[in-house]
C-alpha cells in the first residue's frame, strides 16, 4: 500500500513537472503589430507627413530621406520599438500636449490641422520608420 501511494506520488509529480516545463512561452504581440500596413496608406501618410503644407513634421523632425529637417523634436526612427502601442503614437500626434503640456509639437488633431483620417495615415507611415 505504501509502495502504491509513493508510486502514485512519483507519477503525479512527474506529470506535474512535465506539464510545467511544457508550458509554451508565448509572447503576446499587440493585435496592431500583426496587421501588415497597407502600402497605399503608408504612401499617403508619407505625403502628408513630409508635405510642407500639411503635416510638415520635417520642420521639427528628422525623417529618413526627408530634406532639410529641423531638430526641435527627436528624429523619427525606430518608431515601432519606441511606440509598441500604435494608439500611443497616434495620441502623441493627435495632441502632444496631453503627455507634455510644454510640448512645442502642434496638437494636430486637437487643433484640427489634420483630420482623423489624415492622422491615421500619418501614424501608419511613421510606424514604418
Ligand atoms: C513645431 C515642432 C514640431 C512639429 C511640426 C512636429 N513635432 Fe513631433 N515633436 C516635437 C517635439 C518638441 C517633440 C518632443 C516630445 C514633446 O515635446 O512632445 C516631438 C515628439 C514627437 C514624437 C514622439 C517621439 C519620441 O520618440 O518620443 C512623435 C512620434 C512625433 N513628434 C511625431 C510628429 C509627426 C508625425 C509630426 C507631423 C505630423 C510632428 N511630430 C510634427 C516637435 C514637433
Amino acid at each position: 500500500m505504501v509502495r502504491l501511494v509513493s508510486t502514485l506520488v512519483v507519477i503525479t509529480s512527474a506529470a506535474w513537472l512535465t506539464a510545467c516545463s511544457n508550458k509554451p512561452v508565448t509572447k503576446q504581440e499587440p493585435a496592431a503589430m500583426a496587421a501588415p500596413s497597407d502600402p497605399k496608406i503608408v504612401a499617403a501618410g508619407k505625403a502628408i507627413a513630409t508635405g510642407r503644407s500639411q503635416g510638415n513634421c520635417l520642420a521639427c523632425h528628422m525623417i529618413e530621406d526627408g530634406e532639410s529637417p529641423g531638430n526641435i523634436g527627436p528624429p523619427l526612427i525606430a518608431m515601432k520599438a519606441r511606440f509598441p502601442d500604435k494608439a500611443k503614437l497616434r495620441a502623441q500626434i493627435w495632441d502632444a500636449t496631453a503627455a507634455n503640456p510644454e510640448s512645442a509639437m502642434v496638437p494636430f488633431g486637437r487643433f484640427k490641422v489634420l483630420t482623423d483620417d489624415e492622422i491615421d495615415k500619418v501614424v501608419e507611415y511613421i510606424w514604418t520608420l
